[in-house]
């Protein structure tokens, strides 16, 4: 097996640091572009409270689960299986979360590039420049789509390239507080707008005869791409973190923090889109809210033009760098990935393997970028699917195969004293058996 140098390893340089590369990860375009728009056509507050069950209940633990074989094993998912078991199965459940990384990212920076080609269609409206406005608008546009998301793919493969602390972590550490202060910005304009209300009291009065099978299988898929789990994201962060850290405490750290951002993303989102039918928007197509990908890329962009002058000027373009901000954090996790894994697996230097992996994503991405229609066929298979299953088989490892009491183990590092925690007793039980469960259960009643 190839040896791997220290330098291309990394580790991350401070406990801050850690959380919000992580947190980074989490959120992204799952919390501002995929949670409000699938509450407001699914569900409303019912759904709100189903995915903030599934996050707590079964995303947690799995954070917990993915971080302690990470941080044991100092290695990708691959290598990590491999480490802590003689199994032969599942070191695939590993190569299985890099290729369901492999392929999220490459839809994942095409929809980015959207939403970044957004915040310049903004300013060509500003000033009259229609024709370059329209083309930046049509999300079917190949050529266009490409291009942008190229322009992605570079600035990840950059950041990933300077290493673990220089890269990842700096740049996150800059951007993270950059989007909670524009999101919170943004709720306060868009509170104070007329029809704003309307907004808040769909996203916040349940309907609880709307939760059913399809909702919760949603809500469980929604809290596993938010929060990064199922495919070794977390394995591969936690694989640079200090034996001093806390791991319960920084899963519930990162936790919290992708679950807040949803809830604010939510609360500009929903009441923004009533302010918009206030404005004499469209956002209802018969008695159904307006597809997500309309919801954001046609009604907020028609509501930021009625707006109009500097201020709707302003608010377009802030709003979706902020998209493009919080895409940029979680793509860069998403090619962490692959990347260490050629960089342990493979002996491959950080630079050249950022650089060829990237460039082999981007060329997926050129497809998708001409076919937008293989986005959904994409988010079914290897995030819908890809990452519960991913998740079942990592609580089956932890539970039945590595144990958990070693998982307890590798935790007393940085939580001396867990053993007597009531943290200790539970989070065994929910890993063997409540997530491993309702994961199983979620998955084949969405097939039948
Ligand atoms: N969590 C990211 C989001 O919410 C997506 C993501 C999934 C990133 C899996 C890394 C791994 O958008």
């Amino acid at each position: 097996m190839a040896v791997t140098s220290s330098s291309d390893r990394g580790s991350w340089n401070s406990k801050l640091g850690f959380i919000m590369a992580a947190a980074g990860s989490a959120v992204g375009l799952g919390n501002i572009w995929g949670f409000p728009t699938k509450v407001a056509t699914e569900g409303g507050a019912a759904y709100l409270i189903i995915y903030l069950l599934c996050t707590f209940l079964i995303g947690f633990p799995v954070m917990v689960a993915e971080l302690s074989i990470g941080r044991r094993s100092g290695k990708n998912p691959v290598g990590a299986f491999k480490a802590l078991s003689d199994s032969k199965f599942f070191p695939f459940v590993g190569l299985w979360g890099v290729i369901c990384g492999v392929m999220i990212l490459s839809f994942y920076t095409v929809i980015a590039g959207w939403a970044f080609g957004y915040a310049f269609e903004e300013i060509f409206y500003y000033f009259g420049w229609d024709t370059l406005a329209q083309l930046l608008t049509d999300t079917g546009h190949g050529p266009k789509n490409a291009v942008i998301a190229a322009v992605f793919m570079f600035g990840t493969i950059k950041i990933i390239s300077g290493g673990v602390s220089d890269g990842i972590e700096k740049a996150t550490k800059t951007m993270m507080p950059m989007l909670i202060g524009i999101i919170v910005i943004m709720i306060g304009y868009v509170l104070t707008q007329d029809g704003a209300s309307e907004g808040v009291k769909e996203y916040l009065l349940p309907d609880f005869s709307k939760i059913n099978a399809s909702l919760i299988f949603s809500a469980m898929g929604q809290a596993f791409f938010s929060l990064s789990l199922g495919m070794g994201a977390l394995i591969t962060y936690g694989s640079y973190l200090n034996k001093k850290e806390n791991i319960p405490q920084a899963a519930a750290f990162v936790t919290l923090a992708d679950v807040g951002i949803a809830f604010l993303a939510g609360l500009m989102i929903i009441p923004a889109m009533y302010v918009a039918r206030n404005a004499g928007i469209e956002i209802f197509v018969g008695d159904q809210l307006a597809s997500s990908t309309d919801l954001v890329f046609q009604i907020l962009p028609a509501l930021f033009h009625t707006i109009g002058g500097a201020m709707g000027l302003i608010l377009g373009v802030v709003f979706f760098l902020l998209l493009s901000i919080a895409a940029l954090t979680s793509t860069i996790s998403l090619l962490e990935v692959p990347v260490s894994y050629a960089i342990d697996e493979y002996g491959l230097e950080r630079k050249k393997a950022a650089w060829y992996i990237g460039l082999g994503i981007l060329a997926v991405s050129v497809a998708v970028s001409f076919n937008p229609s293989l986005i959904g066929t994409f988010d079914y298979v290897f995030n819908n699917l890809g990452l519960p299953i991913g998740g079942l088989l990592i609580c089956v490892f932890v539970g039945y195969v590595w144990k958990t009491d070693s998982a307890i183990a590798e935790m007393e590092n940085g939580f001396i004293g867990i053993k007597q925690t009531l943290f200790a007793k539970v989070w065994p039980f929910f890993i063997k058996v409540i997530c491993p469960a309702v994961i199983l259960y979620n998955i084949v009643s969405n097939f039948l």
